[in-house]
């Protein structure tokens, strides 16, 4: 697990980015860097049907691999299936030290809908349909989504999904499971059924409800991987952010990056994009230092929006 203090007091980060600066983190069994990518944005419009540009998608899979990334998070519902032949194409054989991380729970209606898909068989044809997808044999991890309130989480038993998931884990399906949006109720319910090795839930500078629960999981050693943060689908707006980020000679998106990456070392971040010119300037936050002083300041983005 790396130390805040770790990380590289560099500059200039407009040279070519060693993203190992941000540090790693254990994974169950696997180490992967702290900056990973996250691939929902590769779909179509609303996450749904094919890419407007199947080759630039592909091209910013292979570049993001070839930066360093070893860990991707999917679902086989982003297309649906869309995403997952995406990642295959692009990067089958997959590198022996690449972490993709899927998640299940849902199906798409035909209308793009989002619809829970939480029945032992539903979740067994989710992990079959990501395992032909992807090409693999076994998922490296499986994160059980719940739906709640859509991005956030409401309280309620997770036992007989996660029990399912186990079940088919105990099959050699499934090497690791996680969980995402979940309160710490439903972390600590999932922890009594199986080992947890992540929790994906919004968060982001302005969203931080989850700033007790990311302090617990570091203590448990397990990864907290924030979803939306950049801030999803409408990327972060703060005249404060983007005055940091002149003083620092930075971009509001890699100061925002920075920020998470210095919020707790069990953080691991999968920014989504489809642009290869913000899948590097993404991975080049990792070589972003933040003084002090600014990190006071931005910590006023999320008093604020509360
Ligand atoms: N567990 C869950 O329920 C859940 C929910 C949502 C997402 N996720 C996962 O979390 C990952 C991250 O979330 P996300 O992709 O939705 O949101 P995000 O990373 O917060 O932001 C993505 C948005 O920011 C834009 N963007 C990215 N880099 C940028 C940059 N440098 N400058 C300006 N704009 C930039 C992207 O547009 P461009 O494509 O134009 O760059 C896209 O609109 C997803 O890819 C997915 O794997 C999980």
């Amino acid at each position: 697990m790396t130390d805040i203090t770790d990380i590289t007091d560099t500059a200039d980060i407009t040279d070519i980015t060693d993203i190992t600066t941000a540090g790693s983190f254990q994974f169950g069994d696997r180490t992967v860097n702290r900056l990973g990518y996250g691939a929902m944005q590769l779909a179509g419009p609303g996450v749904f049907g094919p890419p407007k540009d199947r080759d630039a998608a592909l091209v910013v899979l292979r570049e993001a691999v070839a930066s360093g990334v070893n860990h991707i998070d999917t679902s086989d519902f982003y297309g649906p299936h869309v995403t997952n032949e995406l990642i295959r194409e692009a990067l089958y054989p997959y590198p022996h030290d690449l972490v993709i991380v899927t998640k299940v729970g849902a199906v798409r209606g035909e209308d793009a809908s989002w619809n829970p898909a939480m029945t032992p068989a539903e979740l067994t044809r989710a992990v079959h349909d990501n395992l032909r997808n992807l090409g693999l044999d076994v998922l490296d991890v499986v994160n059980l989504r719940m739906m709640g309130d859509g991005h956030g989480p409401s309280e309620g038993s997770i036992e007989a999904p996660l029990t399912a998931l186990a079940e088919l884990q105990r099959q050699g399906l499934i090497r690791r499971l996680g969980l995402s949006n979940v309160t710490q109720t439903q972390v600590e319910q999932g922890r009594g059924i199986a080992a947890i090795v992540c929790v994906q839930n919004l968060y982001n500078l302005a969203h931080r409800d989850d700033d007790a629960l990311i302090d617990h999981l570091a203590i448990a050693g397990i990864a907290y991987v924030p979803f939306f943060p950049l801030g999803g689908f409408t990327p972060l707006q703060s005249s404060t952010l983007s005055d940091v980020a002149a003083r620092l000679g930075a971009t509001p998106m890699q100061v925002a990056l920075a920020w998470l990456l210095r919020r707790a070392p069990n953080v691991l971040l999968i920014p989504g994009t489809s642009s290869l010119d913000h899948l590097r300037e993404n991975l080049a936050a990792a070589q972003l230092a933040l003084p002090e002083a600014v990190r006071a300041d931005l910590d006023t983005i999320g008093q604020t929006a509360r």
